[in-house]
C-alpha cells in the first residue's frame, strides 16, 4: 500500500489585486493550475509580473480577489505550518543563533526542550551545519544562512515549501552547491515545491515543471515538463534543455529576437 500522499495545491480561477491610486491594480490575472504533491515546479517570468504575489497567495499572506487557493482540499485562508516559506533575504533572527533560529520555528509543537533542541540539531545537521549550531547569522556566509533558513523551514515538516528567488543573493559556485542541497532534502522530505528563479538554467537543472509568466499583469503561459535525470547538465550540445532554453528566453524577451527599427 502507498501512502495517501498530501501536498497537493490547487490554484482555482485565482486573481490578485491590491489598491493603486488609480483604482485597483491587477497583480495576478486569472490563474488556474495545479501543483501534484511531491513535484517541483519553477515559475519564471519578467519583474513584477505576479510571481511574488502568487507565492504569498499560496503562503496565505494575500487575500484573494477571486477564486481561491486549496491544500489538499482545504481553502488556504492564512499562514500556517504547512506552507514554508524561504525569501531572498534570509529572513533570519540576528540576535539568535543558528540552532535557536531552527528551534523557533518549532516552538508552535508544544515539544520538551530536549526534543526541540535535538529536532533543531538534526535539521541543522541535515545542511551541513552541526559544527556552526552556536553562530550567530553575522558570522555566517550567505550560503550558510540560506542553509540556516532552508534547515528552518523543513524541521517545521511542511507539506509544501515556496522558495522565493532563495539563491538569487548567493554567488554562481555556492548556488551550485546549494542546488545539490536542495534536491537532496526535497528527495528526502518530498514537500510539494514551487520556486520562484530569474534564472532560466536555474530552473531547467532543478525542476520537473517549467512554469512561465507573462508580462504584468502576469498569467502562465507556458509549460515545460521535464523528466531528464538529475543531475542534469547544460552544457552537452543536442541536449534538449538547450532548447527549451531557447523557447524560454524567447518568450521572456521577446523583442531580443527581432531587429528594432527604433534602435
Ligand atoms: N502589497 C502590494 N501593494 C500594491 N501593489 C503590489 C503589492 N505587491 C505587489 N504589488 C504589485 O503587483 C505586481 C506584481 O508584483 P510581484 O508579485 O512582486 O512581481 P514579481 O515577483 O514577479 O517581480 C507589481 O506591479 C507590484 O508592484
Ligand atoms: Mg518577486
Amino acid at each position: 500500500m502507498t501512502e495517501p500522499q498530501t501536498g497537493r495545491v490547487e490554484i482555482d480561477d485565482l486573481v490578485i489585486r491590491f489598491k493603486g491610486k488609480q483604482g485597483p491594480v491587477t497583480a495576478l490575472e486569472r490563474t488556474r493550475h495545479v501543483l501534484e504533491p511531491g513535484t517541483f515546479t519553477a515559475l519564471i517570468g519578467p519583474s513584477g509580473c505576479g510571481k511574488s504575489t502568487l507565492m504569498n497567495a499560496i503562503a496565505g499572506f494575500v487575500t484573494p480577489a477571486e477564486g481561491q487557493v486549496r491544500l489538499d482540499g482545504q481553502t488556504i485562508t492564512g499562514p500556517s505550518s504547512d506552507v514554508g516559506v524561504i525569501f531572498q533575504q534570509y529572513a533570519l533572527f540576528p540576535w539568535f543563533t543558528a540552532l535557536s533560529n531552527v528551534r523557533y520555528g518549532l516552538k508552535q509543537f508544544g515539544l520538551s526542550k530536549r526534543e526541540e533542541i535535538d529536532r533543531a540539531r538534526a535539521a541543522l545537521a541535515e545542511v551541513g551545519l552541526e559544527a556552526h549550531a552556536d553562530k550567530y547569522p553575522q558570522q555566517l556566509s550567505g550560503g550558510m544562512k540560506q542553509r540556516v533558513a532552508i534547515a528552518r523551514t523543513f524541521a517545521v515538516g511542511p507539506k509544501v515549501l515556496l522558495m522565493d528567488e532563495p539563491f538569487g543573493a548567493l554567488d554562481a559556485q555556492t548556488r551550485l552547491i546549494m542546488h545539490d542541497l536542495l534536491l537532496d532534502i526535497w528527495r528526502k522530505h518530498r514537500a510539494t515545491v514551487l520556486f520562484v528563479t530569474h534564472d532560466v538554467d536555474e530552473a531547467l537543472l532543478l525542476a520537473d515543471h517549467v512554469q512561465v509568466m507573462s508580462h504584468a499583469p502576469g498569467r502562465l503561459i507556458r509549460h515545460y515538463p521535464l523528466t531528464q535525470p538529475r543531475p542534469r547538465a547544460l552544457s552537452r550540445s543536442g541536449n534538449e534543455l538547450l532548447e527549451i532554453r531557447e523557447e524560454i528566453l524567447g518568450l521572456l524577451h521577446p523583442k531580443s529576437t527581432h531587429a528594432d527599427p527604433l534602435i
